[in-house]
């Protein structure tokens, strides 16, 4: 015998322990999971065998476009296990009536300690260092081994330094976790985003300026800004040429921020000094001229990557999904 008031959300990918483990929810709500990510077509052919899925949860590398709303008039929500929501066609969703539900806030602490520690560890040159300290040819300590940059300086060790300046693109709340966490480390920090935030800039000394005058002035760049059609290729080879000489960038936004084929020229040039990166333009293959140069620093897409965060973002998912096919009060962050 049937339920004829069963409704199920179709789980595309993992859901992070303990959430993996629930199948029928306290709402009666079934989760009903397939391993991985999907074609469209066969998510398509996947969704309509079942009209009692009503919901879809995935993660950032499952394409929605437009023909699935089209096609699957069945579905009311998808709620998509990350802030960025460049998989999804917004308009679409718009446009056939789809909620969209996302994960801000949670992740926010967590990509922004990853932003710091790929600026830290990447341009004190940690992983070649990890490299070194295993392959067994080490030497030993040597005054001239593996040096990078000082971030900035609390005694004044030579008159003729001055303060670096940190570059933030992007003032969500990302970009403002990262630039809350810079102030132990005496840098002047400033950024560019579309909304000035002038009670912050009061409240922690951060100045606005505009992307290219960000661009000439920063030692250190952030890129911690949403991929979006108007961000696309956001640092393009005119932006990136315009980077002081010797700065350093790192990017926890998306890949497609910026050009990646400019961004090696200028690694191979020398014109920057180095570059952290967790996101790439075509993940997850990363061009083997990148992967070749010792000064980049390549993290796997780990920004959100924390047991409590991915928890939390896990728990967000089914409950946003769940207050939209009960016809609740919608809980959670919904984009649209
Ligand atoms: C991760 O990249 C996210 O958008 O949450």
């Amino acid at each position: 015998m049937t339920n004829k008031n069963l409704k199920k959300i179709l789980v595309l990918d993992e859901l992070c322990p303990p959430y993996d483990q629930i199948k029928v929810l306290e709402s009666g709500i079934l989760l009903v999971k397939e391993p991985g990510v999907l074609e469209v077509d066969q998510l398509i052919s996947r969704v309509k065998q079942d009209p009692l899925i009503k919901g879809i949860i995935c993660s950032l590398t499952q394409k929605i476009n437009e023909k699935v709303f089209q096609e699957l008039p069945q579905i009311e929500v998808i709620s998509n296990i990350a802030v960025g929501l460049n998989n999804i066609d917004l308009e679409a969703a718009k446009k056939y009536g789809v909620r969209i539900a996302h994960t801000p806030k949670v992740l926010s602490d967590a990509t922004a300690d990853l932003a710091w520690a790929l600026l830290l560890g990447g341009s004190r040159r940690l992983a070649e260092g990890d490299r070194l300290a295993r392959s067994g040819e080490w030497k030993g300590w040597a005054v001239n081994q593996l040096l990078g940059p000082s971030l900035g300086f609390t005694e004044n060790i030579d008159q003729n330094l001055g303060q670096k300046r940190l570059g933030i693109i992007g003032l969500g709340q990302i970009g403002q976790a990262i630039a809350r966490r810079a102030q132990g480390f005496n840098l002047d920090v400033c950024y560019y985003n579309r909304t000035r935030y002038v009670e912050l800039e009061q409240s922690y000394s951060w100045g606005f300026m505009d992307l290219d005058e960000l661009l000439m002035q920063s030692d250190y760049i952030i890129l911690a800004v949403a991929l979006a059609p108007e961000t696309y290729h956001l640092l393009n080879r005119t932006r990136l040429n315009l980077m002081k000489p010797n700065a350093y960038l790192v990017n926890v936004g998306r890949g497609p921020l910026l050009d990646e084929e400019a961004l090696i020229d200028c690694l191979e040039s020398g014109h920057l000094s180095g570059a952290a990166l967790d996101v790439y333009e075509y993940e997850p293959n990363i061009p083997e001229r990148l992967r070749a140069l010792s000064q980049v620093t390549l993290s796997p897409h780990l920004g959100s990557a924390t047991f409590e965060t991915r928890q939390a973002m896990s728990r967000l998912v089914i409950e946003s999904a769940e207050s939209i096919i009960q016809g609740k009060e919608p809980c959670g962050y919904f984009a649209i």
